[in-house]
């Protein structure tokens, strides 16, 4: 009977909510106090207990085995108060404090995680900024596309994480309602003052629907989707380190800690911790699939099932903190080797986009310029040449319109720098971005 308490109960599991769980308590009790529901010398018994519990636990204090988190706070509470301590039980059920409890924590985790993107958003930032003169090709389909600048290519990550940022906030805003008061279900008969408990945990509004106060769990759902779409970015940002430290691209040098060697290849350095982040990703999307598959075709208003939702919760948020946390560091200590990076823009003919809008702008319809283009590169294909070896009576085989000028479009440097458009690669542009996001961590 023993182990099917444990199989039925989620102590295994819940106890990171004791805190939550004691602040939420309190705050019931007060209000229970308040509406003279309890005796305020009851009230001041229990929130006495309440806060030693805490304290003890806070000093590393094991709380004995119950059921779940509130039982066993419950129990302890009777323990050293005597029978009084059931008295905050009044009004309540473990239904709607779950939710309460969950939902304090939520609001923690969040905070953590903005931190941290903050973090990532201003070592990003700084990195921009530091290598500003860094050119590198641009690819799309892994191809060598058009020259860009590194900092715009870091930055383009900082934006994502200020999305990711904001649509956390967003969550935060449905994560930000009062529970506790739903009671089992139907709301309670005693005239509870919700607004007060509300106001006492820093909620900004109050369930409106007592089933639904008890039963709701898009708020979590929300929060482990929002863990998913960081850990998402992170696996694209990983896989381009992961590359850029291949020998076949040496475009960075990240600190050796990241990384480790080969227990039989001697030569190896193995991008060990972004690939373990670009892994734990599978964890967190399977977080959210879990997480559905747990409310999907429940009915109202609490199930057990839903004592499931608590895992893949802490395991998102977990996996979410520690990856930012070792990308972080990581990212900190990349550094790019420049050189290599403008001779890779040699490679790929990356040049042919500027050639074609060099015509276009001088009158040729850019669907012919791109075939004149085409036939360029096939020229210098077959005669193991690149664009800028070319000869100006070379480029007038192809077209009279070519003139000098057109040497300077072959430079990559000058290629990213004549991106004139709003958002594009010159460094004038970079820079805004730069400010930009500094404007938005302020
Ligand atoms: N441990 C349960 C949970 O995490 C608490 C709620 C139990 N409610 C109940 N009616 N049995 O969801």
């Amino acid at each position: 009977m023993e182990n099917l308490e444990q199989f039925i109960g989620s102590f295994s599991f819940d106890g990171r909510l004791a805190e939550v769980d004691i602040i939420g308590s309190i705050a019931h009790t007060k209000m229970l106090v308040k509406t003279k529901i309890i005796s305020s010398s009851d009230g001041n018994k229990i929130v006495a207990g309440l806060a030693s519990i805490l304290k003890d636990l806070k000093n590393g204090w094991k709380i004995p085995k119950e059921e779940d988190i509130h039982f066993a706070v419950e129990k302890e509470l009777i323990r050293r108060i005597g029978v009084v301590g059931g008295k905050m039980r009044t009004a309540r059920s473990r239904n709607d404090q779950v939710a309460t409890d969950l939902r304090l924590y939520i609001k923690d985790a969040s905070k953590a995680i903005e931190n941290l993107l903050n973090n990532f958003q201003r070592i990003l930032v700084k990195k921009a900024s530091d290598n500003i003169d860094v050119i590198m090709p641009g690819f799309t389909h892994l191809q060598p596309a058009q020259p860009i600048l590194a900092s715009h290519h870091l930055l383009a990550y900082a934006y994502m994480a200020q999305r990711d940022k904001e649509r956390l906030e967003d969550c935060c805003k449905r994560v930000d309602v009062l529970s506790l008061g739903s009671a089992a279900l139907a709301g309670t008969s005693f005239k509870i003052d919700r607004r007060y408990t509300a106001k006492l945990l820093g909620f900004k509004n109050v369930s409106e629907n007592s089933l639904d106060g008890v039963s709701d769990r898009d708020f979590a759902i929300e929060f482990v989707f929002c863990m998913s779409v960081i850990s998402l970015h992170l696996t694209r940002f990983c896989e381009e380190i992961i590359l850029w430290m291949n020998p076949e691209f040496c475009y960075i040098t990240i600190d050796d800690k990241f990384t480790s060697g080969s227990s039989i290849m001697p030569q190896k350095r193995n991008p060990d911790c972004a690939e373990v982040i670009r892994g734990k990703s599978g964890r967190v999307f399977g977080d959210l699939t879990a997480f559905f598959t747990i409310v999907k075709s429940l009915p109202l208003a609490y199930n057990r099932d839903l004592q499931e939702d608590k895992p893949p919760v802490f395991d998102a948020f977990d996996s979410v903190k520690r990856c930012l946390e070792v990308m972080n560091e990581m990212i900190a200590s990349l550094k790019f080797i420049k050189e290599n990076t403008l001779k890779s823009t040699e490679k790929g003919f990356i040049a042919a986009t500027e050639i074609a809008d060099y015509l276009a702008g001088k009158n040729v319809p850019f669907r012919t310029a791109h075939g004149i283009v085409k036939d360029i590169v096939l020229y210098c294909k077959k005669h193991s040449k690149t664009l800028n070896e070319l000869s100006i009576e070379e480029f007038n085989k192809f077209s009279p319109i070519f003139k000098k000028d057109i040497f300077k479009c072959l430079d990559a440097k000058n290629i990213a720098d004549m991106k004139v458009s709003y958002g594009s690669t010159s460094r004038k542009s970079v820079v805004r971005q730069i400010e930009s996001i500094k404007r938005k961590l302020k």
